[in-house]
């Protein structure tokens, strides 16, 4: 089988006549990690609760490993676990309590049980807390039971629904190397997430959610080189309506100044007025900053190779001495912003 999760115009509008998810197609490949992306309200938990028959569709369809989620609801339930957004263990039960609830509603053999929800446990660290109820532990270690909870079945397919939001930075790379452990062993994970940086390292497939539509889908690396792509025409088209008019109109100036262009950032030994002047004077410089820290923080054009190598000679043919550099692609997370810059004001009502 291809696809793990597959939708047809997956549609679903609540009571309240307010449609959450617009015609959805996605396919998401067996054995990926994929990673859904949308504003607040964009339709995405709304999605994996179809997908995971917690609710039903209003039109349209889906399959998990080819079970439709609205015909065979009990094949797809024995398939997936999910960690849900919202933390749902029972508060007056213990982590290992919930935990074997959950073994025992997917039918664990007895003699694995303990032993399988203890390894998981001592996974993600909170074997300490095992006897204690889950209403008395902080948001974190909610997070990591129902993790327990969620894995003690060993689902085909995972979904994690904001997993590390709360989590302190040692636990959110446990859970990162948790996640490319059960990929690498077979697993498909559907992961959404307001962390851009986590998305992009951890997934294969990323698709953007807006306003219940899918506005964007393709590799991390995919979704950046069209960016790029993108910005690059812009910027000519930009450049020459510079060149062709006397006055730059409003609008060409805000496309300048909020085109995702490369950024180098430099701290020098030698702060110097005109190495800065230099650089502002440079062709492929769209703007120099002068950082809190010292740092000077340029937005290049850079779209020839040579650009940063120019720079660099220019700064040191300036006197510049270099403490430290870095140059920065446009990233995910500027992919997000213009994706989801164009808001329909009516379907968010
Ligand atoms: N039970 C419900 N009844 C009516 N409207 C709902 C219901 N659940 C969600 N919605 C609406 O559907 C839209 C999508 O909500 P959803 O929870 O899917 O968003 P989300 O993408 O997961 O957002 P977040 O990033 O904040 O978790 C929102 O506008 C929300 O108000
Ligand atoms: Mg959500």
């Amino acid at each position: 089988m291809k696809n793990a999760i597959e939708t047809h115009e997956l549609t679903k509008i609540y009571n309240n006549n307010f449609k959450a998810v617009n015609s959805l197609n996605l396919e998401i490949p067996n054995k990926s990690i994929f990673g859904m992306l949308g504003p607040n309200g964009a339709g995405k938990t709304t999605t994996i609760k179809m997908l995971t028959c917690l609710i039903q569709p209003t039109s349209g369809c889906a399959t998990v490993c080819g079970y439709d989620v609205q015909k065979n609801p009990d094949e797809v339930r024995n398939l997936l676990g999910m960690v849900p957004q919202q933390v749902s263990l029972y508060k007056d039960l213990t982590v290992m309590e919930n935990s074997q609830l959950c073994a025992d509603y997917y039918g664990i053999p007895a003699d694995e049980r303990d032993s399988r929800i203890e390894d998981l446990m001592e996974l993600v660290d909170i074997e300490y807390a095992r006897d204690k109820r889950v209403g008395q532990l902080s948001g974190g270690q909610k997070q990591k039971a129902s993790l327990v909870a969620s894995l003690v079945h060993r689902p085909d397919i995972l979904f994690l629904d904001e997993p590390t939001i709360g989590l302190d930075p040692t636990t959110k790379r446990t859970l990162w190397d948790l996640i490319r452990e059960l990929n690498d062993n077979g697993h498909t994970i559907i992961l959404c997430s307001h962390d851009m940086h986590e998305v992009d390292m951890l997934c294969d497939n990323v698709g953007i959610i807006n306003t219940g539509n899918l506005v964007a889908y393709d590799t991390p690396q995919g979704l950046k080189d069209s960016l790029l792509e993108e910005n690059k025409k812009e910027l000519t088209d930009a450049l020459s309506e510079i060149h062709s008019e006397n006055e730059v109109s409003k609008s060409t100036q805000e496309k300048l100044e909020n085109l995702s262009l490369r950024k180098m950032s430099f701290l020098l030994q030698n702060h110097d007025e005109n190495i800065v002047s230099n650089l502002q004077n440079m062709d492929d410089v769209r703007s120099v900053e002068i950082a809190r820290n010292g740092r000077i923080n340029l937005r290049i054009d850079a779209f020839d190779d040579m650009v940063v190598q120019n720079i660099l000679k220019d700064v040191i043919a300036s006197g510049g001495i270099i403490k430290s550099i870095y140059t920065e692609e446009p990233s995910l997370e500027d992919v997000f912003i213009k994706a989801t810059a164009e808001v329909d004001e009516d379907a968010r009502a």
